[in-house]
């Protein structure tokens, strides 16, 4: 797979599976530029990645006004997207009775909203035969408790995946969804290491998953070996779905 100068975008890449994929996107040749909230995290990324082909851009993908600042820096460089991931993404765990309106939409506003109005102000800006890839959950799919508005977050954005992929295709732009299990990332750091042995007990590959193994299949599927896939969703969590 070979990235040479293709413009890459990946929304939430300063930490976890979106700082895996930048990682392996620039080692394959692209240019990549990474946002997040927090500018010392972007900074830190950058220092690790050492490359002059990341770049970074502090943008809260929940603020309207931060994702036209992200479109402004996107016309600005005269360059169009070969690759979008639309990765960023919070994770709050409450049962449907505990959850308050706060936390709602703080997982709306980010995970849904904040995905949606990235995708639609950069879609002017996608290369004829552009991949868009969007970070679901297999808990989109699944009924877990404490994650009810998570998880519907994440069913929003599998709908948004399938209409994305209908929409687009005439410009030979593929669009797909990657829905992780359990992945070892700073989302899950406060995580009880007993509750994670339980979840791993669960997974029938008997572990939780590491960042670079989603973001190995996010790559696979931005590149031209998946020229043929559009519209699929993609479950890379040690077959734990197929338990649902
Ligand atoms: N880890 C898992 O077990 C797991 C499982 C299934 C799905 N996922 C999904 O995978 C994606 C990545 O998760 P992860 O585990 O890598 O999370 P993570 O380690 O917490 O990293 C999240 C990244 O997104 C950024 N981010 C968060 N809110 C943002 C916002 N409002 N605007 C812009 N950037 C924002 C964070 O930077 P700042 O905090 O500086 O903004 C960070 O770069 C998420 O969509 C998540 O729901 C994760």
């Amino acid at each position: 797979m070979n990235f040479t100068d293709k413009n890459v975008i990946i929304t939430g890449g300063s930490a976890g599976i979106g700082f895996a994929t930048a990682k392996i996107f620039i080692e394959k040749g692209a240019n990549v530029l990474i946002t997040g909230r927090n500018a010392e995290s972007l900074h830190t990324a950058s220092v690790n990645v050492n490359s002059p082909k990341l770049k970074t851009l502090a943008s809260d993908i929940s603020k309207l006004a931060d994702i036209a600042m992200l479109e402004k820096e996107v016309a600005e460089s005269g360059n169009k997207i070969d690759v979008l991931v639309l990765n960023a993404g919070i994770a709050k765990q409450f049962s449907i009775e505990e959850t308050t309106e706060e936390v709602f939409d703080d997982l709306f506003n980010i995970n849904v909203k904040g995905l949606f109005f990235t995708l639609q102000k950069l879609i002017p800006h996608l290369a004829e035969g552009a991949s868009v890839i969007l970070i679901s959950s297999g808990v989109s799919v699944s009924g877990y408790a404490q994650m009810g508005a998570y998880a519907a977050t994440k069913s929003a954005v599998d709908a948004i995946a399938r209409t994305a992929a209908t929409e687009l295709a005439d410009r030979k732009i593929r669009v797909n969804t990657v829905a992780p299990g359990l992945t070892d990332t700073p989302m899950n750091h406060q995580t009880p290491e007993h509750i994670k042995n339980a979840i791993a007990a669960a997974v029938p590959l008997k572990r939780i998953g590491e960042a670079e193994e989603i973001a190995n299949a996010i790559v696979f599927l931005a590149s031209e070996e998946a020229s043929y896939i559009s519209g699929s969703y993609l479950s890379v969590d040690g077959g734990v779905t197929i338990r649902r």
